[in-house]
Parts: C-alpha cells; sequence; structure tokens
C-alpha cells in the first residue's frame, strides 16, 4: 500500500472536524507551541501544514520542507508567512476570508460603544461604589459622529453598515474607491484623520502598511477622537500611539491587536487609562472559529488535491486583491 501524504497541524483543532483529512492523509500534529527551526526536522516530509498566525513561516523552516506544497492559516490574515519565500517555491497559501467579517465588525462596534459611551468606565463607577456619591459623568453621543474606516474590504463595509443604522457618518480612506452601496464616504488619507471622531485601523500588515499610523496621524486627529485597531497591532507604531495617549493627544485608543502578542500586565499600554485592551478577540467565538476552521481544512484538502481553494492568497495577489477572495471586490 503506498504511503500516505503527510499534514502538519500545529493549531488546536476540534478532533471531528478532521475526520475528512484523516481518511486521505496521515496527521501529525505540534499543537502544543509554535514550531521552530529545530524542531521542524522532525517534519520533513510533509504536504501540507494547516496552521495560523502565531506561528512564523519563514524562509528558513520553508528550506527544511521540501516537499510541502500547501500552508492553509486558519485566519484570514497571513502576515505570519513569508509569502515572497513560499511563492518562489510553489508552495500554495490559503486563508479564511468572509466566514469571519461579521465577527470582527461586531467586536470593532461594540469597542467603539464601549469607549464612546464611557461603559466600562460606567461599569467601574458602579462597583466602587462612586455612584452612592453622586451621578457618573457624562459622556457623548456616538451617533452623529463620524467615523473613519481605514481600510475598506469586508470587514470595513461590514462596519460601515452597522455604524450607518447608529446614525454615524462613515468616511473610508482605501487605496481604490469602493463601489458598492455602503453608504461610506471616500476620502483621502489626511482628510479621514483630520476630521474623524473614531477611527478604525483595518488594513492588512504589509511592508506597506507597518507601522503606518503613528506621530504624524495622531497628531492631526482630533483631541476628542479615539482610535480603534481590530487589525495588526504593527500597523500602530505603538510607542507613539503610547506617547500619544500619555500626552492625551487623543480622547483615548481601543486595540484588540497588539504588536508584539500576548503582552503581560506590565505594559506600557496596561498602564494607560484611556486605552481599552482585549486579546485579539476580533473572529474568537466559538460559531466563527469553527467555520474558520472548516474553511482552512477545506482549502488545505483542495489545494492538495490541485482543485482551487476559496481562500486563494496567492492569486488574490498576483491579481492585485491582497485581503480577499479574487471574485470579492474590494
Ligand atoms: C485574525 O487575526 C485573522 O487574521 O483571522
Amino acid at each position: 500500500m503506498p504511503t500516505r501524504k503527510r499534514v502538519l497541524i500545529n493549531v488546536p483543532v476540534t478532533p471531528s472536524l478532521l475526520a475528512p483529512l484523516e481518511s486521505e492523509y496521515e496527521i501529525v500534529c505540534h499543537v502544543e507551541e509554535a514550531l521552530t527551526i529545530e524542531a521542524v526536522s522532525e517534519y520533513r516530509d510533509i504536504e501540507g501544514w494547516l496552521t495560523t498566525t502565531f506561528q512564523p513561516v519563514t524562509r528558513e523552516i520553508l528550506d527544511d520542507l521540501p516537499q510541502l506544497r500547501v500552508v492553509s492559516n486558519v485566519a484570514v490574515g497571513y502576515d505570519n508567512i513569508d509569502v515572497a519565500a513560499c511563492t518562489s517555491r510553489g508552495v500554495q497559501i490559503c486563508n479564511t476570508p468572509d466566514v469571519l467579517d461579521a465577527a470582527v465588525a461586531e467586536l470593532a462596534i461594540g469597542m467603539l460603544l464601549t469607549i464612546g459611551r464611557g461603559i466600562r468606565a460606567g461599569d467601574a463607577f458602579v462597583r466602587t461604589g462612586a455612584w452612592q456619591h453622586g451621578p457618573a459623568p457624562l459622556t457623548s453621543d456616538v451617533h452623529g459622529k463620524t467615523l473613519g474606516i481605514l481600510g475598506m474590504g469586508r470587514i470595513g463595509r461590514r462596519v460601515a453598515r452597522t455604524a450607518l443604522a447608529l446614525d454615524m457618518n462613515v468616511r473610508y480612506h482605501n487605496r481604490t474607491r469602493s463601489t458598492d452601496d455602503s453608504g461610506a464616504t471616500w476620502v483621502d488619507r489626511d482628510t479621514l484623520f483630520r476630521t474623524s471622531d473614531f477611527i478604525v485601523v483595518l488594513v492588512p500588515l504589509t511592508a506597506k502598511t507597518r507601522a503606518s499610523v503613528g506621530t504624524q496621524e495622531l497628531d492631526v486627529m482630533k483631541k476628542s477622537a479615539y482610535l480603534i485597531n481590530v487589525s495588526r497591532g504593527a500597523v500602530v507604531n505603538e510607542a507613539e500611539l503610547i506617547g500619544a495617549l500619555r500626552a492625551n493627544k487623543i480622547a483615548g485608543a481601543a486595540l484588540d491587536v497588539m504588536e508584539t502578542e500576548p503582552i503581560g500586565a506590565d505594559h506600557p499600554l496596561c498602564q494607560l487609562p484611556n486605552v481599552l485592551l482585549l486579546p485579539h478577540v476580533g473572529s474568537a467565538t466559538r460559531e466563527t472559529r469553527l467555520a474558520m476552521t472548516e474553511l482552512a481544512i477545506t482549502n488545505l484538502m483542495d489545494a492538495l488535491a490541485c482543485r482551487v481553494p476559496t481562500g486563494d492568497v496567492n492569486r488574490a495577489l498576483a491579481s492585485g486583491h491582497p485581503h480577499s477572495r479574487v471574485t470579492d471586490r474590494n
């Protein structure tokens, strides 16, 4: 009997989801931690790899995996993967577009309402007994305010629609102008930062976007404005953001993502009262993670069988739509 192709899994997966994969491939698991260059030699003969954003897929690691044909990320982002190194080796990269849009958009709007309406401060006001000494400070309306979306892909359009339902004015900046009916208005990048009451960062992390939001952008924002990041921490220059928050140059920030994750309680961000911090949970609901894992497994099996996967990063990049399915408008 011919030996079966081997697939490496280093992301936690509900065992029942692996049944279709197990029927065709030999599965090897390394889920305790990210695979290091030292550990990779154990998996030299793998042809497929199911992984996620905490795992760097570097040129050095790829050098030790000569049979590898597919890396399937359980994530829409793929900044953990050296795309050029994969492309030059003919390795297919897959991601999980669409299925997490609603969950990430929900969280972005939840963060906006939390900071805008002082929900966390209100909770603390009750718990500490401060309420018995007088009424809570007033907050500001969210309706009627301007939301600026930096990066208008599928998640951005979903955030836009929800914000419009809250009677916010919605503006966005993107390389290309959206052709759909999301109801948001395109503005140049500088206008977005100058005029918005809330900015939601949604651009993917690339060499171009790394640290692309920093002092220059924070300096022109309104003093009353908030920055919300649900994309990747490294898109924002964290040291410069911390400086701006310390100096109260903006009203505050809400971050689901940080430059290096996970951060500890001693991180400077944890010392700041004007920032809401979440542990990278944009897509972390049971339903969405299930859908992402199912899609990533289907992508992996399709690509190994030489079928075009739904989350075809190589093809999306070649067609100039880096964060989306080729059929999607961005
Ligand atoms: C999560 O951060 C993702 O890229 O899916």
